[in-house]
């Protein structure tokens, strides 16, 4: 399989951590819902593809993702070796309560950076959000969990257009407060453009929410997903979520498409020599493989260009 020809570039991280979302972000947006046990096996070949970090469900009210409902059951089909971390999304403290009964050791909560996005996702205002997520993550941590805070519509939100900066540091330091070890900073529907990621960093970092406790969560809407992270790579930033093929999306933001594709992703870090421990023909075969159970094509140009 054709490799990138390798070219380092100053300014960058020697090594990136890839937070796969695939399984999570990715399944929970498809029309069809994908029997458990293919799931299962999509994560054990994500697994032997190299990646470590894969959210692989959510612990939301199934009635509001029907395509996840069956998380218990995915988390029992797992048998993942040590080494990997497989964090769930959880909104609240009955979905807290599943996870853990789950045996979860990593969750992931989810805030919205606008009122509006607060009242269609988890149907809070964005105080109430906080109400919700206080006593989750206290007692998250007190059971040993590591918690990820992630803030949607960082950049820009459907209904309301611009969001301002101050809006998200703000959001996004509450949750670094409650104690999340890691702040993913989303771009639901994917209209950030480079200047909008320098300078929500660099306000964060003013607000005193360091760039070691950020990752990036960028959707490809517009086609911005790479620069924007490379932009991101070069403000100091080493966790990178993307998704498997470019799955995704979420249900409850109109326009939202795929996550950055882990391909992608995967095919500029190697031709920078940036170490993430993917294996990329691996991860190709495992899209091509999924998109074949989803009947439809990667939206991935990696996959594209190399699959077949
Ligand atoms: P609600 O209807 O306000 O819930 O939904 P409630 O607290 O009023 O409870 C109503 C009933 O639901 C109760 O049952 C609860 O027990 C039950 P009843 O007493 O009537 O029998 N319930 C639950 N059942 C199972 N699991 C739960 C749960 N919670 C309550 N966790 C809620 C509020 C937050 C639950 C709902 O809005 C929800 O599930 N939202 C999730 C939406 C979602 O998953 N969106 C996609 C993920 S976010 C995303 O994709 C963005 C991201 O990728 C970053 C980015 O791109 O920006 C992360
Ligand atoms: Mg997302």
């Amino acid at each position: 399989m054709r490799k990138p020809q390798l070219t380092r570039a100053e300014g960058l991280p020697e090594r990136v951590t890839i937070y796969e979302v695939g399984a999570r972000d990715g399944l929970q947006n498809e029309d069809a819902i994908v029997d458990v046990a293919v799931k299962a096996e999509f994560v054990r070949r994500l697994v032997d593809a190299g990646l470590t970090t894969i959210e692989t469900t959510s612990f939301v009210h199934p009635k509001w993702v029907p395509q996840l409902a069956d998380a218990a059951e995915l988390l029992t089909a797992l048998d993942l070796p040590s080494g990997v971390r497989a964090p769930v999304l959880v909104p609240n403290e009955r979905g807290l309560d599943r996870a853990l009964a789950a045996g979860v050791r990593e969750i992931a909560i989810f805030a919205s950076a606008t009122e509006t996005f607060a009242r269609k996702n988890l149907n809070s205002t964005l105080d109430e959000q906080f109400a919700m997520f206080t006593p989750t993550v206290e007692r998250a941590l007190d059971a040993g969990l590591a918690v990820r805070g992630y803030v949607s519509m960082c950049y820009g939100d459907p209904w309301e257009g611009d969001v301002p900066v101050e809006q998200v540091v703000q959001v996004t330091a509450r949750l670094a407060e409650l104690g999340c070890h890691e702040l993913s900073l989303g771009d639901t529907i994917g209209v950030a453009t480079p200047g909008q990621v320098i300078d929500l960093i660099g306000a964060l970092g003013q607000a005193g929410v360091g760039v070691d406790r950020l990752a990036v969560h960028f959707h490809d809407t517009y086609g911005q997903a790479l620069a924007n992270t490379l932009t991101a790579l070069r403000e100091g930033v080493t966790t990178v979520d993307s998704s498997a093929g470019g799955l995704g999306g979420c249900p409850y933001a109109e326009s939202a498409t795929g996550n950055l594709a882990t391909e992608d992703l995967v095919w500029q870090l190697d031709g920078l020599g940036i170490r993430t421990g993917v294996d990329l023909e691996k991860l190709v075969t495992t899209s091509t493989w999924m998109s074949t159970h989803l009947g439809k094509p990667s939206p991935s140009r990696v996959v594209q260009a190399l699959a077949g």
